[in-house]
């Protein structure tokens, strides 16, 4: 029995995605009804690849899947199919995006990231639909340094890249629509999500922090390779602004439906991160990998740097810009709805950094491509 007392159900874009994938997963494990809206690749339809992602056998109907291309005219669905979402949604998780930095072309990420919402809404309406829950990034504060706050949007900032400024502009043309047809929108704004490996475009800042761990092994399992000095460009002082995806798809499933958190807007962050250096420290002490050491190139230029060091620093360039910067996003709301229902994730604990750093270094992580395959960049 999925449909849980009155509830309407939720609709999810993005759910074969790497963040959409675990909230459908969560909210199907929690019993509630839930429609994914994906599209077929290679042949496989959406349902088969939703189900394969989510290891849902394949006669059980828990997840009902639609296929839909929402950048297609109705999001590619038909009347009949237009007709059930109307009578049957109350809210929407927008997962659905383009996560890389530099996209194709800006029309393509626009039309993902504001005409395709926009259109799914009018779709929807009139209809049971209540709320809708966007998708965000805590970078869109681009690049900002210093504390941001969850009421801050567009305050002049500039961006490091086309993707901050399209999902700042997003948040803005959905808060107006929103508010002209009485939805109640919140923004959930996740910092760098990182879980298990997604060949998504959205796993790729993952991906990349286990190839760092893995390369970090790799030099302490090298004879003489654990004494290795190995500079690394950063601000070594500076928050490193990863959150766990368990955090932040429970997040996502507690605040796109709670009452107090209607209207508003939510950082989905580690409260008190690691600065970049403790999070070194931490990674390596479990290596035994003594020689990895970050330089902020302000006060010390990194001279005669070593094959070793050009290979490390290529390998992290698409994140370059966001190793030198230094921003604090305060979760004060986010943190006032969810410490109540039990939600936190006040520092990276112990526990969560030999997770990564077993994951790093199991068999289906070796499978990630090296870092020269990893493009574009993304969120
Ligand atoms: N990953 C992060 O670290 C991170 C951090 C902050 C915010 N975010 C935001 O979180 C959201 C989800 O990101 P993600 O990491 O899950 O990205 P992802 O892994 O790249 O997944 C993107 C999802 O969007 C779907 N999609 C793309 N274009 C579509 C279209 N035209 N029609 C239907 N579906 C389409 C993809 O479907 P297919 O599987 O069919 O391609 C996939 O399910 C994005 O808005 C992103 O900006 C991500």
């Amino acid at each position: 029995m999925r449909a849980v007392g009155g509830e309407g159900a939720i609709l999810i874009t993005g759910s074969t995605g790497f963040i959409g994938r675990h909230v459908t997963r969560r909210l199907y494990q929690a019993g509630r009804r839930v429609i994914a809206l994906g599209r077929s690749q290679g042949g496989v339809s959406g349902t088969k690849r939703l189900k394969s992602l989510l290891g849902i056998p394949a006669g059980d109907n828990g997840v009902e899947m639609i296929e839909s291309d929402l950048t297609q005219l109705d999001a590619g669905l038909g009347s009949s199919e237009v007709a059930r979402l109307r009578a049957n949604v109350q809210t929407v998780i927008h997962c659905a995006g383009d996560t890389s930095f530099f996209p194709r072309t800006t029309a393509d990420s626009r039309a993902i990231f504001i005409a395709a919402p926009l259109a799914l809404l009018k779709a929807l309406l009139p209809g049971r639909l209540e709320r809708w829950c966007q998708i965000s990034t805590a970078f869109v504060c681009g690049r900002r340094g210093g504390a941001v706050f969850e009421s801050e949007g567009a305050v002049g900032q500039k961006f490091h890249n086309p993707y901050e400024e399209i999902k700042l502009e997003s948040e803005i043309a959905l808060k107006e629509f929103c508010a002209r047809l009485g939805i109640d929108l919140r923004i959930l704004r996740p910092s760098v999500v990182i879980g298990p490996e997604s060949s998504t475009q959205g796993g790729s800042p993952s991906n990349l922090l286990y190839q760092f761990i893995r390369l970090a092994a790799a030099l302490s399992g090298r004879g003489k390779g654990a004494q290795l000095a190995v500079r690394i460009q950063g601000r070594p002082a500076a928050h490193f602004n990863i959150v766990p995806i368990e955090y932040v798809s429970a997040a996502i499933e507690v605040l796109s439906e709670q009452p107090a958190a209607a209207g508003g807007t939510f950082h989905l962050v580690v409260s008190q991160p690691p600065t970049q250096e403790a999070m070194l420290q931490m990674i390596t002490s479990r290596l035994g990998a003594n020689g990895l050491r970050l330089i902020d190139e302000r006060r010390e230029p990194m001279l005669g740097a070593s094959s070793l060091e050009n290979r490390v620093a290529r390998m992290l360039s698409p994140y370059r810009e966001y190793l030198e910067q230094d921003v604090s996003f305060d979760n004060s709301a986010a943190r006032s709805l969810l410490g109540p229902a039990g939600i936190t994730c006040s520092r990276l604990d112990e526990k969560t950094i030999d997770d990564l750093v077993a994951m790093a270094l199991s068999q289906t992580c070796q499978r990630v491509p090296p870092p020269a395959a990893i493009s574009p960049p993304s969120a």
